[in-house]
């Protein structure tokens, strides 16, 4: 199972959530220092950004390697992702952080049979809302939930906290206090 932006707050609870389900999870980051922190979370394989799509490689079809991926970067990767999905696959699309727009061919769907499934959160029906937060709950809890928590943060801390966000540098999820001290 291949999980992009897999520091980010989706793609680390992506990594912790399929690694505890029993699947061999390969993690793309572009954060050289987060490596060890990843296979700590349960990343078996950690790769770089580069080495999902190498520049200048736009093959339709590549090898075969991944039965599933979780994406939330979307963009310009997308298709060499679509691309190396095993037959019969699927890539879960929740998010944008690589770009809106991506420029892909029919042949991963018309010749493996591969899916594109969008995720939405916001207007997901309240009966499946339930029915997640349950596994999330029970099956799917990440045993190790406090390495996903990178900081605890007051509301005066939020401008920085954007900044981390915007310039890449951030890493799992920030816990903000709306009551207490500050
Ligand atoms: N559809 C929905 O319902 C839904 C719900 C929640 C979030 N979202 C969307 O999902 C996306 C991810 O959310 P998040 O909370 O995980 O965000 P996040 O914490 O900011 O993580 C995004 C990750 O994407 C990677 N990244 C950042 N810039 C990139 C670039 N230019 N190219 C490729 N990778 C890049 C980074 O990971 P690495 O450094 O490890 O590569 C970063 O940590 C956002 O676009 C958000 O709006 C959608």
């Amino acid at each position: 199972m291949l999980v992009t932006g897999a520091t980010g707050g989706v793609g680390s609870a992506a990594v912790a959530i399929a690694s505890a389900q029993g699947y061999a999870v390969a993690a793309v980051t572009g954060k050289a220092a987060a490596h060890a922190w990843l296979r700590q979370l349960g990343a078996g394989t950690v790769l770089a950004r580069d080495e999902l799509s190498p520049a200048g490689d736009s093959k339709p079809l590549r090898k075969q390697l991944w039965a599933g991926a979780i994406d939330p970067v979307g963009g310009a990767a997308l298709p060499a992702l679509l691309g190396s999905l095993r037959y019969g696959g699927a890539v879960a699309l929740s998010g944008l952080t690589g770009g809106a727009e991506f420029a892909a061919t029919v042949f991963p769907f018309i010749l493996r049979g591969v899916s594109l499934l969008g995720i939405d959160s916001v207007y997901c029906p309240q009966p499946l809302r339930r029915e997640l937060w349950q596994l999330l709950a029970a099956d799917w809890k990440p045993q190790r939930s406090e390495l996903l928590l990178d900081r605890e943060l007051g509301l005066d801390e939020l401008p920085q906290a954007f900044r981390s966000l915007l310039q890449g540098e951030a890493r799992g999820r920030m816990l903000l206090r709306l009551s207490g001290d500050d």
